[in-house]
């Protein structure tokens, strides 16, 4: 059975990339996919407060053991982490998805060895989905998990100046040995009448759109908006959400 790795990325910050990774990692859940989340921003990420985890275990424990292990002098291709050891530092979030929490720690300068010792290891666990929740910009750690997944996801709202920032981004990454023919643009958030079309931004963008997706019901109220949350809402994001998944199936 095939691993599929999806990275959720963003030229910008604030795109969108956390709920994102979130809600497409529970509607893969929800689906009955084995599915596992994963917060890749090292010493800053989001995902074990946005769904209300323990600290730990997390995967900095991991990389610390990974960090020990180097620093005795192995080389990373010798390291192997058995299912169980890998399982260790594992979450199960109370709807029964399985997370890989948020790391404290971050390790300038040698993160990307790391994080492909992660990555590969999570091949041998019976995961049908692992979705890598990201941060913009291009340190070599970043680089690299945008280079070993199936597909990267590439979250931007849809102000024109943004795009035109996205198509500067694309353009470094390459610069930087990254291929961009595994990428889809999510739009997030629907655009204004005065915006660039969705369809239009992918053009410009070279970029399949994965999907457009409405507002956040609960980040709506969360923002303090008056409509109390109706079904309506809800349902369309949900929509949008089960559409994308299935342009990724
Ligand atoms: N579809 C949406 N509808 C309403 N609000 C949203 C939506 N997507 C994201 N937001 C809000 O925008 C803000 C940024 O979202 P999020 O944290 O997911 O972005 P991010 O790209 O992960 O940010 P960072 O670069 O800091 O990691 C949050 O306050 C979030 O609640
Ligand atoms: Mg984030």
């Amino acid at each position: 059975m095939a691993q599929k790795k999806i990275a959720v990325y963003g030229a910008r910050e604030g795109s969108g990339k956390t709920v994102v990774a979130r809600e497409l990692a529970g509607a893969f859940h929800l689906r009955g996919k084995k599915t596992l989340l994963v917060d890749m921003v090292l010493g800053g990420g989001q995902v074990t407060r946005a769904l209300g985890l323990s600290p730990e275990p997390n995967l900095g424990q991991w990389l610390q053991e990974i960090d020990r292990q180097i620093k005795s002098g192995r080389p990373y291709f010798e390291l192997r982490f058995s299912p169980e050891e890998i399982t260790s530092y594992i979450q199960r979030h109370y709807t029964g998805l399985d997370v890989l929490a948020t790391s404290p720690v971050d390790f300038p300068g040698q993160a990307a060895g790391m994080v492909e010792v992660v990555v590969t290891h999570l091949r041998s666990l019976p995961y049908e989905v692992v979705i890598f929740d990201t941060r913009s910009g291009v340190r070599e750690y970043i680089l690299r998990i945008l280079s070993m997944v199936d597909i990267v996801l590439l979250v931007e709202d849809g102000y024109h100046y943004h795009i035109q920032h996205v198509a500067e981004v694309l353009e470094r990454l390459r610069e930087a040995g990254v291929k961009t023919d595994h990428f889809q643009l999510v739009y997030n958030r629907m655009p204004s009448v005065v915006d660039e079309s969705p369809e239009e931004a992918a053009a410009n963008l070279g970029l399949p759109l994965a999907g457009v997706l409405p507002e956040h019901p609960e980040l709506r109220q969360l923002r303090g908006a008056t409509n109390f949350l109706s079904f309506d809402i809800a349902d369309q994001y949900t929509r949008a959400m089960n559409e994308l998944i299935d342009r990724l199936e």
